[in-house]
């Protein structure tokens, strides 16, 4: 069942929404050569705690931090650890918090000094893949147009999306129906209705979808270890359009 949020449920999860999109900016601000992943979540987890918020991910199924911190060929679910950033890395980070009774979930892919031109590339399609899944949640619209707007622009774009891991419902839950797969049919699935809210999550491939998981049981990796990248919102759906939650 897909539960539909009323407007004060929707400003409270903006809320929790405020709070880590601004964790995540503050942990962007450190990032650079030389910085291990476990000071990153260290920064989350601190940050989180000082709005009043619960780190969401820590513990969740076992998870060890507040934070994934997932480079290069790392597609999701990075374990910050004491590997040092290097010049030419790209970085995902994701974070989720739990404020007042509801969830907010975000990541960014970011560069690590400078890049070179196909992470650039990877980076900006990702991200425009997200924007052009998030056009696509309008009322009326059916749940897999917002896959299709993702997966064709990603394909047109000479990359693959990842099939294993999917965006969700996300409220009183951190995930929520409906699953939101970043590949489908346009025209097919549930019917969006306004009061739906989404974590969109595009995990992109600069070759093949592939994954397979490391024996810490957490970190994907890209079977042909090529480069990943992955950006997430959580939106609303609105009778205005969709409401980017995680935005500063
Ligand atoms: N943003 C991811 C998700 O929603 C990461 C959560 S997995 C965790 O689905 F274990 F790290 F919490
Ligand atoms: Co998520």
């Amino acid at each position: 069942m897909i539960i539909l949020k009323s407007q004060d449920e929707i400003k409270r999860i903006a809320d929790a929404c405020r709070i880590v999109a601004e964790a995540l900016g503050s942990i962007k601000k450190i990032i650079g050569v030389g910085v291990t992943t476990i000071e990153l979540d260290k920064l989350a987890e601190s940050f989180i705690i000082s709005k009043g918020a619960i780190p969401a991910f820590k513990g969740y199924k076992g998870y060890p931090a507040s934070l994934c911190t997932s480079i290069n060929e790392q597609v999701v679910h990075g374990i910050p650890s004491n590997t040092k950033l290097k010049e030419g890395d790209i970085i995902s980070l994701d974070t989720g918090v739990y404020y007042k009774g509801f969830y907010g979930d975000v990541a960014a892919t970011l560069p690590v000094g400078k890049i070179n031109d196909a992470k650039k590339r990877l980076i900006a399609v990702t991200k425009e893949a997200l924007y052009r899944g998030i056009m696509s949640a309008t009322v009326g619209n059916r749940l897999f147009d917002i896959s299709c707007s993702i997966q064709c622009y990603v394909e047109e774009n000479g990359f693959s999306v990842v099939r294993n891991f999917v965006g969700h419902g996300i409220g009183r839950e951190l995930h929520e129906e409906p699953q939101l797969p970043n590949f489908g049919n346009k025209g097919e699935g549930p019917t969006l209705m306004e009061g739906m809210t989404l974590a969109i999550e595009p995990m992109v491939n600069a070759g093949s979808w592939e994954v397979v998981i490391l024996d810490d049981g957490w970190t994907a990796v890209t079977k042909d270890r090529m480069p990943s990248a992955h950006f997430e919102h959580t939106v609303a759906i609105t009778r205005d359009g969709p409401k980017v939650l995680t935005e500063l």
